[in-house]
């Protein structure tokens, strides 16, 4: 293999709607996975607070603002570095909300009338006697093109859900190849990455822990309140002594999905020497609060600084949006949201729509560093970038180049060169093509 060889950057994104305070099924489920993918080399993160979501479940303006904060305490308490990625908020980046609008058009309504959250809500109907569509509202049948645009924005690999998301990112992959298929390849197949145990995480009842089934343990719950509901998870009428069977046992699982692997043998080995329920409780409570106990400290100095989470959330967005602004923009020209006075000439018919407008094309070459290049509507190279630490720099200067066209150029410093042989007449058309205003 040659040594020099560097992988592209993964990319994964996730984001956990703002509707109430994270429980220990998300905790294990998401927020663990997700910071624990951060730390990867070689991985970039994009990770959200999906505020425009929790609209379409929540009309408690307060509520959305306090589960809000909360979220984002949790994420950074459970160790979330924002320096190392983008930690943001969905309703800060504008550029979302206008990717929906274009998904829309390519998406078929049959495609969103099978979406189980959907369809669930209209057997529900069906089975009341009511009207098919009665309480359901747009914004819940137009959910999975929401989130197709948080994920295709990004340009996402990977895509870390519970498994009752997996049917929306196969919708994103729909929505993105039929896209695609119309206007040529921008955007990128995401995939779902499912954490085993997140859909085993059992709670308080021993089915799947979840603010639905009322069964959850909060996250960030107080000591005596953690001890309390542990108290409370179901077991079987077993006195000490007797051997108890681990298969089944939803204080077994909550153990594992904790423990190392040497505890979770002994507690295996525990169950088969009969410990009573109530010393099994006790362990259990312990080794979660071992866990947890310097998380929550973090977590209400966090809350108790409001302030400074807003702060830190703004500068996540400007981060995502120096991605999204630049990517939106093509996706205009893409699809003929286009400055009028570099009009192309109408296509001959039969004639590709595909390359009728210049595009930047970014890459990563073997020094690790991250590069741009224009093409002209022939795949002509008209500007070619030297190498930036990070593509967000990268991202940074095409949204300059887009914004302020020729004379933002002069302001490279030579970072961006211009091929031999180009005019400053083509040059100037080709970025024309991307302003805005
Ligand atoms: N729908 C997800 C949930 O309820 C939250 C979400 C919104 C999301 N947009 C996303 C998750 C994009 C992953 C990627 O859990």
């Amino acid at each position: 293999m040659n040594p020099a060889f560097t992988p592209s950057p993964q990319r994964y994104l996730t984001g956990i709607t703002t509707t109430g305070a994270p429980h220990l099924g998300n905790f294990v489920g998401s927020i663990r996975p997700s910071v624990v993918a951060s730390r990867l080399p070689g991985v970039q993160s994009f990770y959200f607070l999906a505020d425009y979501h929790a609209l379409i479940k929540c009309d408690e303006p307060a509520r959305i603002q306090r589960s809000t904060l909360e979220i984002a305490a949790s994420w950074l308490a459970a160790g979330l570095d924002p320096e190392r990625v983008a930690f943001y908020r969905q309703s800060d980046i504008p550029e979302i909300a206008e990717l929906t609008w274009l998904l829309t058009c390519v998406t078929g309504k049959g495609m969103l009338n099978r979406a189980h959250a959907y369809k669930a809500s209209v057997d529900k109907n069906a089975a009341a006697g009511n009207d098919p569509d009665a309480d359901v509202s747009a914004g819940l049948f137009m959910y999975p093109v929401l989130m197709g645009a948080d994920i295709l924005m990004f340009k996402s690999h990977k895509v870390p859900v519970g498994r009752d998301q997996i049917q929306h990112i196969e919708m994103a992959r729909d929505m993105a190849q039929r896209f695609n298929h119309l206007y040529g390849e921008h955007l990128v197949m995401p995939e779902a990455v499912v954490e085993e145990s997140v859909a085993l995480l059992p709670g308080l009842d021993g089915r799947k822990m979840s603010k639905s089934y009322n069964n959850t343990i909060p996250l960030f719950a107080p000591r005596d309140q953690l001890s309390r509901l542990i108290a409370g998870i179901v077991t079987d009428s077993r006195t000490p002594r007797e051997p108890k069977e681990v298969e089944g046992s939803a204080l077994f699982q909550i153990y594992q999905a904790f423990a190392s692997e040497p505890e979770t043998t002994a507690l295996r080995k525990a169950y088969a020497d009969g410990i009573g329920w109530g010393d099994a409780k006790q362990l259990l409570f312990e080794r979660i609060d071992r866990e947890v106990a310097p998380m929550r400290q973090r977590y209400h100095e966090l809350i108790g600084k409001p302030g400074s989470i807003e702060t830190l959330l703004r500068a996540g967005a400007e981060k995502a949006r120096a991605v999204a602004t630049p990517f939106m923009n093509e996706l205009r020209q893409a699809v003929g949201l286009r400055n009028l006075a570099s009009q192309t000439s109408a296509p001959a018919k039969g004639k590709s729509l595909k390359s009728d407008v210049p595009a930047f094309k970014q890459y990563r070459e073997k020094d690790g560093q991250y590069y741009f290049k224009l093409i002209d509507t022939d795949a002509r190279p008209l500007l070619q970038s030297s190498g930036f630490d990070s593509p967000r720099e990268a991202a940074l200067v095409i949204s300059t180049l887009q914004k302020d066209g020729l004379t933002a150029l002069a302001d490279q410093n030579g970072k961006v060169k211009i091929f031999e042989g180009v005019s400053t007449e083509a040059l100037d058309a080709a970025l024309k093509a991307f302003r805005v205003n």
